[in-house]
Formats: structure tokens, C-alpha cells, sequence
């Protein structure tokens, strides 16, 4: 018999799952919604309901924003920035406690093989806050020489921004709440977090464990809910303060309009079509795969997935049959089985809109090399896709498509980078970008031409909490990750005083 490579599941996670439907984190307690309204989360692998969780509206967030605000007024304004950083160094021990039931409950919500949640999601997202905790007792004004009088002395103060709204995707659920929280914590601002409907149960043990390791009440919030309801409830209240989001170009158009209504803080991480640049002079046993991985990996469900691949022509051939026969043989199936290498989408409405952008690339004139038929399963599968034969202009070379799916297309100038610069960044988008060449010039030449947020050189999807993150053009605004996230949720306060 063969051996079974599907994981057993976790006991922490068959309590967590089978306590009654999950409720909102608020002021410290878990509380059923007003409205009582709750919604199903699936399995992508199967699509067969896992569990309900409590559907927050706009009368949770209120009641959210209460907690918070009198966390910020009273027992979190006394906590020391010493005591900061212990709780999110606290936190992230436990999490490293929980990392098997964490990795399960986001394969089982999200899709993602199991691989990638124990090696990639769950580390990531506990060293987020290792590092955030680092940053909580560095965060300093300065006194500053001034020539208005002799006798004023002026310094600064970094402050937090206050009650902060953070509403986050489905593709990381884990890693963007830690994203989202680590520097707006180390910073001493209280929190209200909204899911992604579709994956709503990892941030909800998170929560659990917020309250295990001893954050004030109404520090942080975490509720579960719908978009136009909690989302642009998040977004309208008149007491945040900022919002940061992570999700559509779509969506982050709408939230920026009406955060106005408060002049809130908006820092958005938006979609991308990111290209990724091979040169003749690359080193091929890394650029191939590492061009797989740029676009397959996360099932291509990645904001800045390497999704127009772009191969100099006289390579164009034999890269693309390696790549095609890679992906024609990485392991498609459920997340819980360890040999899975590539997952479900996170929901039908994602297989939907990939299955369709398939059909639209052939309609095109576009060619598949692999791929290019979505499985008829229960699952939300869609088979790893490499096209070829596609135009600048094409649908699948200009819109997101979120999923495993790349537009292959040749380059040919090479002693002038100008025209393959040109194209790629042709694009309205511009969060990412990948360049495989052995030639050094050639790679920061290139890297500094490109209309993107990060350039990853011989690399592809390399990241870490100490370097930042965000977008150009309408990929969005605002750094998360690094000392440049710490600016998105302080502001500073010029002090003068009078000697005399
Ligand atoms: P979405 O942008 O609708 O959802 C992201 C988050 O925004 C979720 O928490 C959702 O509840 C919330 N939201 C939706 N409408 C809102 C509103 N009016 N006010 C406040 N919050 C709102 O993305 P969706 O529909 O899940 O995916 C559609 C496409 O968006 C994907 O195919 C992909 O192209 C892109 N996307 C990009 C992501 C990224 O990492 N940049 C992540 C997720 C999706
Ligand atoms: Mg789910």
C-alpha cells in the first residue's frame, strides 16, 4: 500500500473547529455579532464547509472602536514601550507554540499546500513580530536647533496615529494580519482588523493567543465580516484615524474616496502584473526555476507574482519547454497532503475568474504550453499555466489574474535595455519585478529603470521583515515592513519651549 502523505489533523485544531461557530475578537472577549448573522468558510480542496464564524456589520465596528478608544486612553497609554515589545515577542512565542495548528487551519481555509504554510507562512509571520517587538523601545523624537529665538528649544515626539483600521486579503491571511499589526503595536496604536471573508479562521486563533499572551483589552480587535459592510464601516467611522488595506486596485480606489470623509491615513498594497526579465546571460539553473516559483507559487495568488515573463528570444525556446516541463509535473491536489506542491484557488469565485481569463488568452490567439484547462474536481483546481504566442496588448499581459497562470513572451534588444524596459513598464501596475542576467551593469541598469516597488536580481519572492514592501503607480502607496512602516502609523509632534 502507498504510503499516505495526508497530514493528521492537529487536536488543537479539532477543539478549535468544533467549539460552535467563531466569534469576534472585541474588548478583549470573543462575542457573538449583534446582528447574531454568521457565515460558512470552505475548504478549497474539496469545497465542503469547514466551519461558521460570526458575520461582523457596521454595529460591531462601533462597538470595536469603543474598546479600542478606551485601550488608547486608558491601560495601553501606561504600558511602556519596554512592555510593548515583550508582549509582541510573547505573542510570537506562542505562535511558535501553535505553529502546527496555525499551518493546518490556513492549508484548511486557504488551499495553500501544507509545505508552504509550515515553511513560508507561519515562520514569516512569527519573525514579523520578533522584529516589530525589536523596534518598539527605537521609536524616538529629536531636539532640534532652531534660529527663532536663543532661548526656545524645540524637539519632537513620534505619537501613535491612534485608533487604526486594517482590512487584509485572503492569499496570506496570517502573514498580512502580522504585516498589518507588528508596527502599528510596537508603535502604541490600538487596532480593529477585518479578515478576508474567505479566510477567516487563522486570525481568529491569533486572537486567542493575543488574549493568552496579555494585551490590554481593546488593544486589538479582530472581527470577521463582509467588505461593503464591515470593510467600508472600518473605512467610513469618524474616529479612525487611518486605514491600511491590502487587497484590489478596485477596492483600494473605493477606499480611498471615502476615507476622505475624515481625511484618514490611507496606506493601500494593491494588485500587480509584475514582469519578470530573463536575459541570454543568465544563470538558467536558477532563472527556470526560479520563474516557476515567481509565478506558481501561493497558486499564483500573489500580489506581485512574476505574471509577464519576459525571455530574450534567442532562449525563448528552450527556457520555455524546461519551465513547460516543470510545471506539467509540480504535484497538484489538497493542501493537507505533504507531496502536494500546488494547492486549490481560495474560492470558487477565484476559479471562476481565473477559468475565464484561460478561455479569454485562447480567444486572444494565445497558446497554452501546459495547462490551460481548469479541473473538473470538487476543488477549485486550476492546473499551472504557461502561455505562449502573447501580445503586449493581450488581456492575460495586462490585467491580474491571480492565478497560476503566466504570459510568456520574447524580448530581442540586448546590447539597449531600452525597449524591454519599455514594455515592462508598460503597466498601470507597478509592484514587483524580477531580472536574471550574470552581468552586473546590465542588472542595476535595469533594476533602476524599473517602474516597481522591489526588483528582485537572480531572485524572485525573497522576503523579510527588515526590508520593505509596497507598491509604485497604481499598485498603491505607503512601505510596510522595515523602519519605513513605522511612519505609517506615528506622527510627529514639534514641541517649543520658552526658556525664558
Ligand atoms: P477585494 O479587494 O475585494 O478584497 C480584499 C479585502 O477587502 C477583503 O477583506 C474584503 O472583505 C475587503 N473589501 C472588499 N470591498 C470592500 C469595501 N468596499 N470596503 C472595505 N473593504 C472591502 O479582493 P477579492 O474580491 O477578494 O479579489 C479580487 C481580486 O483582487 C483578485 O483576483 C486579485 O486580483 C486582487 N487581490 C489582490 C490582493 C493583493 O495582495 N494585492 C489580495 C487579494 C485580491
Ligand atoms: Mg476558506
Amino acid at each position: 500500500m502507498e504510503k499516505t502523505t495526508t497530514v493528521a489533523v492537529d487536536s488543537r485544531v479539532e477543539v478549535f473547529l468544533h467549539d460552535g461557530p467563531k466569534k469576534l475578537f472585541i474588548g478583549g472577549e470573543f462575542v457573538e455579532s449583534l446582528s447574531g448573522r454568521t457565515f460558512d468558510t470552505t475548504n478549497p480542496a474539496t469545497g465542503e464547509v469547514i466551519t461558521t464564524v460570526y458575520e461582523a456589520d457596521k454595529e460591531d465596528v462601533s462597538r470595536a472602536v469603543e474598546a479600542a478608544e478606551r485601550a488608547l486612553k486608558g491601560s495601553w497609554s501606561k504600558v511602556t514601550a519596554s512592555e510593548r515589545g515583550k508582549l509582541l515577542w510573547k505573542l510570537a512565542d506562542l505562535m511558535e507554540e501553535h505553529a502546527e495548528a496555525l499551518a493546518q487551519l490556513e492549508t484548511l481555509d486557504n488551499g495553500k499546500p501544507i509545505q508552504e504554510t509550515r515553511h513560508a507562512d507561519i515562520p514569516l509571520a512569527i519573525d514579523h513580530f520578533r522584529y516589530y517587538a525589536g523596534w518598539a523601545t527605537k521609536i524616538h523624537g529629536e531636539v532640534i536647533d532652531n534660529s527663532a529665538g536663543v532661548n526656545l528649544f524645540t524637539y519632537t515626539r513620534r505619537e501613535p496615529v491612534g485608533i487604526v483600521g486594517q482590512i487584509i486579503p485572503w492569499n496570506f491571511p496570517l502573514l498580512m494580519a502580522t504585516w498589518k499589526l507588528g508596527a502599528a503595536l510596537a508603535t502604541g496604536n490600538v487596532v480593529i482588523l477585518k479578515t478576508a471573508e474567505q479566510t477567516p479562521l487563522s486570525a481568529i486563533y491569533l486572537a486567542e493567543l493575543i488574549q493568552e499572551a496579555g494585551f490590554p483589552e481593546g488593544v486589538v480587535n479582530i472581527i470577521t465580516g463582509y467588505g461593503p459592510t464591515a470593510g467600508a464601516a472600518i473605512v467610513q467611522h469618524q474616529r479612525i484615524r487611518k486605514v491600511a488595506f491590502t487587497g484590489s486596485t478596485e477596492v483600494g480606489k473605493v477606499i480611498m474616496q471615502q476615507a476622505s470623509s475624515n481625511l484618514k491615513r490611507v496606506s493601500l498594497e494593491l494588485g500587480g502584473k509584475s514582469p519578470n526579465i530573463i536575459f541570454p546571460d543568465a544563470d538558467f539553473t536558477k532563472a527556470i526555476p526560479g520563474a516557476l516559483m515567481g509565478i506558481f507559487f501561493n497558486q499564483g495568488q500573489v500580489c506581485c507574482a512574476g505574471s509577464r515573463l519576459f525571455v530574450h528570444k534567442k532562449v525563448f525556446d528552450n527556457v520555455l519547454s524546461d519551465m513547460t516541463s516543470y510545471a506539467s509535473k509540480l504535484k497538484q491536489g489538497p493542501g493537507m497532503d505533504e507531496s502536494t506542491r500546488i494547492g486549490p484557488l481560495v474560492s470558487d469565485k477565484q476559479f471562476t475568474r481565473v477559468s475565464n481569463y484561460l478561455q479569454r488568452g485562447v480567444e486572444e490567439g494565445a497558446s497554452p504550453l501546459t495547462g490551460g484547462q481548469p479541473l473538473d474536481t470538487n476543488g477549485f483546481f486550476i492546473p499551472p499555466t504557461i502561455f505562449a504566442d502573447v501580445q503586449d496588448h493581450m488581456s492575460i499581459a495586462r490585467e491580474e489574474i491571480f492565478g497560476p497562470v503566466v504570459a510568456a513572451m520574447p524580448f530581442d534588444d540586448e546590447e539597449h535595455i531600452t525597449d524591454i524596459i519599455r514594455r515592462a513598464n508598460d503597466s498601470e501596475y507597478g509592484l514587483a519585478a524580477g531580472v536574471w542576467t550574470t552581468d552586473i551593469r546590465k542588472a542595476h541598469k535595469v533594476a533602476h529603470a524599473l517602474e516597481a516597488g522591489t526588483v528582485w536580481v537572480n531572485c524572485y519572492n525573497a522576503f523579510d521583515a527588515a526590508v520593505p514592501f509596497g507598491g509604485y503607480k497604481q499598485s498603491g502607496f505607503g512601505r510596510e515592513m522595515g523602519s519605513y512602516a513605522l511612519e505609517l502609523y506615528t506622527q510627529v509632534k514639534s514641541i517649543w519651549i520658552n526658556l525664558d
